[in-house]
């Protein structure tokens, strides 16, 4: 079992990811050295059908369960304050652990309440989708949305361990599965040429899920989201290139009239369009360019902008990225394979070639 510690200054804790942990959740727990005078499982309906009884049966009398409906409308006030009064029910204080099971949405959700109740409880990530396998349970970002907008309301809090168990991807929608294909690509993109090789020979595993390619993928894409992080825990620098890809993902998925893309789907696209630029403003070679895109469609992504894109509504929402410098957008692109920088590119650059 491939295990890692992130070693923040504050806040270090152990990554642990293997085929089969949530049936040695109480080990792993103990590992953690936590004080767990009460422990709350949150997650949504979906994966708590699915993996909480063995967890609360493992856990015993002290643990309890607090389940949200599935989505991403459960990153809102409303849930947020169900769990809290729910926290207040159970009686958590200050030596309690919420574990957050779940994807992208239950950890985010999750963390914040651990993050804020009782000014701060002890958080355990145990994700279970690929895209917070590979990304949201590590960094200390937690949120919740507003009607106005998306992680509006956050706060940067490290969990104090981090369990994936590998054989919870083996239930999930294939979609949802693939998107978060486009994280790891990513990570190879601007880190690591060696990961962009082997990723091209061992895809047809890793979409038949065989749980060893899958452990590798996890594994790696972790050690480098952890090197990023805990060289910049804030994102101040180095934390700005995982937004490779991410410029007109965002705008694709808030710009509304192109299909509903999944936030995985719309990185895709994004990174085929920041190669595009890579190319002429910091170049990329064409056969570089050509490698990523063919990867990031073998995965069974969409590597083309939708037609008739230049909408108002696109150009407005991404004239509103939160990168935006001045006239231009502080664009994440890439010199070679492997290696990432950042550049400050005006509107009429970006659209001449995007
Ligand atoms: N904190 C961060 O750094 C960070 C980074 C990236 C994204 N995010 C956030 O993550 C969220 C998206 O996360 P997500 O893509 O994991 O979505 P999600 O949490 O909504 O999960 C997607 C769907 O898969 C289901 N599911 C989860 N695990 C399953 C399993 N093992 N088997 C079957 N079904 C399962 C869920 O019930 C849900 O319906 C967004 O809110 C985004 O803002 C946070």
């Amino acid at each position: 079992m491939p295990s890692f510690r992130v070693e923040l200054p504050a806040s270090p804790h152990d990554v642990h990811i293997g085929v089969g942990l949530l049936a040695r959740f109480n080990e792993m727990l103990s590992a953690a050295r936590l004080d767990r005078r009460r422990t709350v499982i949150v997650t949504d309906e979906t994966v708590g059908g699915q993996y909480a009884a063995p967890l609360l049966e493992q856990l015993g009398a002290r643990a309890s369960l607090v389940t949200v409906p599935p989505g991403e409308n459960s990153k809102s006030l409303a849930t947020l304050a169900y769990l809290y009064e729910q926290f207040a029910r159970l009686e958590l204080d200050r030596s309690s652990v919420v574990v957050a099971l779940g994807g992208g949405v239950i950890g985010d959700l999750a963390g914040f309440a651990a993050a804020t109740y009782l000014r701060g409880i002890a958080l355990v990530q145990a994700p279970t989708t690929l895209l917070a396998q590979v990304d949201s349970a590590l960094g200390g970002k937690t949120a919740i949305n507003l009607p106005s907008g998306k992680n509006l309301v956050g706060a940067f809090y490290q969990p104090r361990a981090i369990i994936a168990d590998i054989a919870t991807l083996t239930t999930l929608p294939e979609r949802t599965f693939r998107e978060g294909l486009a994280e790891v690509i990513k990570y190879g993109a601007i880190r690591d040429a060696p990961f962009i090789d082997w990723l091209e020979t061992a895809m047809p595993q890793i979409l038949a899920r065989d749980p060893e390619h899958l452990t590798t993928v996890v594994e790696r894409s972790l050690r480098h989201k952890a090197y990023v992080v805990t060289n910049d825990e804030r994102e101040s620098g180095l934390r700005q290139i995982l937004n490779f890809g991410h410029t007109f993902g965002h705008a694709l998925e808030t710009a509304s009239g192109y299909g509903n893309y999944f936030h995985g789907e719309a990185v895709a696209i994004g990174m085929v369009v920041a190669s595009r630029l890579s190319r002429h403003y910091a170049g990329l070679s064409a056969d570089d360019a050509g490698r990523l895109a063919g990867l990031i469609a073998r995965a069974g992504l969409p590597t083309r902008m939708p037609d008739g894109w230049r909408s108002e509504e696109f150009l407005s929402a991404l004239r509103h990225d939160k990168k935006r410098a001045g006239e231009g957008i502080e664009f994440v692109l890439l010199d070679r394979l492997g290696h990432a920088l950042l550049r400050k590119l005006d509107f009429d650059r970006i659209l001449a070639v995007a």
